[in-house]
């Protein structure tokens, strides 16, 4: 039966008891469960015999004016979710747990952390490396599965673990959608029935650019129409447009083959993220 631990402690216990059996995954959340995270675990599930879930609602990844106090959630459901998708444990700490008085040290990845999310909610990724980093000491986990929806999320956890050396594979799982393009994210609670509408401009908008990079187009220029389309969605507030070179997010340059096209808009309460990756031929 499902665990569900509250104690860095507890825990560890349960752990290290499953660890001596097979092979443990990681699935990090901040709960309010919905298509994309149970994607996650099954996938988890599905490729090691132990999955532990993180529920935390991350204070230090939120900026002063963001959605902290209003982040949807429903424990009572998660745990059932999980335990409905072969979940082996939860861990749900309390803030004081996971940051007692005092706690002084941040994980600070420098360069993708400064670009698309990075620059508009500062502090945003030194909170998810730090809470990352805490939660791989905490479950040791052979693997961490995230997904491709954050990919930027990805990208900063993958260059973590490569530069301090932490012994975690990354796994990325594609962006669920609903049936009409929108990305699944617990913010999608947020949205009216005609902002919700709206919405699908985003993943609309990012087929469309990817199909004129493919057809040579220049990048400026895709770019530009890109933001354009999304800032002609009258309930859009665009936040940024961007297209980067992989897995780097660099400037893109002729040498470059794979790219990330992202976007973040803003519909009503809303701060909205999606995403497509070309892989020029
Ligand atoms: P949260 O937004 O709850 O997301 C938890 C995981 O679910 C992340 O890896 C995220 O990329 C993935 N996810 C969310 N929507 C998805 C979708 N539509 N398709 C596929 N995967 C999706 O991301 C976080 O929490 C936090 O930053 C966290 C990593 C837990 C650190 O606090």
């Amino acid at each position: 039966d499902l665990r569900v631990c509250a104690t860095v402690a507890e825990i560890r216990d349960v752990v290290a008891g499953l660890r001596r059996s097979g092979g443990i995954a990681l699935v990090p959340t901040m709960g309010y469960f919905h298509e994309g995270h149970l994607t996650l675990m099954r996938e988890a599930r599905r490729r090691f015999p132990y999955v532990v879930v993180s529920i935390f609602v991350n204070p230090i990844q939120f900026g002063p004016n963001e959605d902290l106090e209003a982040y949807p959630r429903n424990l009572e459901r998660d745990l059932r979710l999980a335990r409905e998708a072969g979940v082996t444990a939860v861990f749900v700490p309390g803030t004081d747990e996971m940051y007692p008085d005092q706690s002084c040290t941040f994980v600070q990845v420098d360069g993708i952390s400064g670009v698309l999310c990075g620059r508009s909610r500062p502090g945003h990724f030194r909170g998810v490396a730090t809470v990352v980093a805490k939660l791989f000491n905490i479950v040791r986990p052979d693997a961490a599965f995230f997904g491709w929806k954050d990919a930027q999320q990805v990208l900063v956890v993958r260059r973590l673990v490569r530069d301090l050396n932490l012994d975690v594979e990354i796994i990325a799982v594609p962006t669920v959608r609903e049936p009409d393009g929108l990305a699944m994210s617990s913010r999608n609670t947020y949205l009216s029935p005609a902002e919700r509408r709206a919405a699908t401009v985003l993943y609309r908008s990012l087929l469309a650019a990817r199909e004129a990079v493919l057809s040579g187009e220049g990048l400026p220029a895709v770019r530009d129409r890109l933001a354009a389309a999304i800032a002609a969605e009258p309930a859009a507030g665009l936040e940024y447009a961007e297209i980067l070179a992989l897995p780097g997010l660099t400037a893109p340059g002729p040498g470059d083959r794979e790219l990330l096209l992202a976007v973040a808009a803003r519909f009503g309460r809303a701060r909205l993220i999606d995403n497509v990756v070309v892989r020029l031929p």
